[in-house]
């Protein structure tokens, strides 16, 4: 039978992680956050991985499990066994993943694990091709966008409770660059599916994010 899968798609900052974690828990399926994977390739290859002749990036890449633990917001993302370290959750680290992101044989290796994990399980999945390349076929696609000064004030505030406090200037100029990196590249690039449901966060708190995606979601199935 086919599956059931729900999309969220949109920009750094925009919410998509907390607000995808508790909507899963909420509809009862388990969570996929395809950045933890371009973020963990980022971490393995380090600074400049990007620049590796295509056969070290593949290979490094055949080489890592990826694998989903759990259901709702409990759910797991284990690489080679362990979740993403919170230290990969910075800047500097998402910034490398997006430069990674934009090469077709990351691209093709990841997606293939992202439709695999589809096919074993009913998904949430989140990332920035959910909805238009990894799985068209999703039964509800949303895609979250907020302005560029209220995404990056979240990051700053996110960042400092990891305990890694942050210059907002910094981040918003950080976080542009790499939104538009993700929605320039020419595989996959970040953009709302056309059958997406786009809420725009800016105005809203957290549980009105979660209330309007999990409306979404139980409207179609
Ligand atoms: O969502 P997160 O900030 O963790 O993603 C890190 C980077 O990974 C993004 O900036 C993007 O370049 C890449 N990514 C992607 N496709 C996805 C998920 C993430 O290209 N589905």
């Amino acid at each position: 039978a086919a599956r059931r899968i729900i999309t969220i798609d949109g920009p750094a900052g925009a919410g998509k992680t907390s607000v995808s974690r508790r909507a899963a828990g909420a509809l009862g399926l388990p969570y996929l956050d395809t950045g933890a994977m371009f973020r963990a390739l980022a971490l393995r290859l380090g600074p400049g991985g990007h620049e590796l002749p295509e056969r070290a990036i593949e290979g490094a890449l055949g080489a890592m499990a990826f694998d989903l633990a759990g259901c709702g917001a409990d759910t797991q993302l284990l690489i080679d066994g362990a979740p993403l370290p919170e230290a990969a959750r910075t800047e500097t680290v998402g910034a490398m993943a997006s430069k990674l992101a934009a090469l077709p044989v990351v691209r093709a290796g990841l997606r293939a694990v992202q439709q695999s994990l589809g096919r074993r399980a009913d998904l949430l999945a989140e990332g920035r091709d959910m909805g238009t390349a990894v799985f068209p076929q999703a039964a509800c696609k949303i895609f979250l966008d907020a302005a560029a000064e209220v995404r990056a004030a979240r990051r700053v505030r996110q960042l400092e409770a990891l305990g890694a406090p942050a210059d907002y200037g910094e981040i918003l100029a950080a976080i542009e660059a790499r939104d538009h990196q993700d929605r320039t590249r020419a595989e996959s690039p970040l953009a709302a599916a056309a059958d997406a449901v786009v809420i725009d966060t800016s105005g809203l708190t957290e549980d009105e994010v979660l209330a309007a995606v999990t409306a979404a979601a139980r409207a179609v199935a």
